[in-house]
């Protein structure tokens, strides 16, 4: 038994709402990420990016849970039934495939900041708990540890 509402022919104003602002700042996020790995050395600037940059893909992750969760109650609307098979299925596969990735990129970015032993206070106000321990910067190999 299906407890969703009946589909509609378009998406709800929340869910337009959520998508394009999960968009945006994906779009926003990576685009930070990608030039303030570029700045030289330890500047204010580069602290600035990193710490906006991960405040983006958190909020990012928070969002999706909230569109995984209105997907789970919700219907989206119906595919025209002149639609090949194929392509209902691709459709809901790619979905399916962009919802894992947008959980699992900021999930497992912010292992990888723990890792760095570096914690995440979001939005420069919560502190978020590390999970992992500071990871190895040298590799275990008698050559390193002999020194
Ligand atoms: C939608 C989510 C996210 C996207 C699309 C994204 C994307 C990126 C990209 C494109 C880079 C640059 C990689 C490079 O040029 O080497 C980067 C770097 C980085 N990201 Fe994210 N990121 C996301 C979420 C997060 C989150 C949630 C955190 C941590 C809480 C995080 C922490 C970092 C760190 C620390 C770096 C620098 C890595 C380095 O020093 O090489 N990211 N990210």
């Amino acid at each position: 038994m299906n407890s969703r509402p009946a589909a509609s022919d378009c998406y709800s104003g929340p869910a337009i709402a959520l998508h394009w602002l999960i968009a945006v700042l994906i779009i926003g996020g990576f685009y930070l990420g990608w030039i303030m790995t570029d700045i030289p050395g330890f500047t204010p600037t580069k602290l600035r990016y990193f710490s906006w940059h991960k405040w983006i893909g958190l909020t990012v992750f928070a969002l999706a849970v909230l569109r995984v969760l209105w997907r789970a109650t919700h219907r989206a609307p119906t595919l025209d039934s002149a639609t090949p098979l194929w392509q209902k299925a691709a459709a809901h596969a790619v979905h399916g495939v962009l919802y894992l990735l947008i959980l699992a990129i900021p999930f497992s970015c912010y292992f990888y900041s723990s890792a760095a032993g570096i914690q995440v206070v979001y939005l420069g106000i919560v502190p978020l708990p590390t999970f992992i321990g500071l990871g190895r910067s040298r590799p275990r190999c008698a050559r390193y540890t002999s020194r």
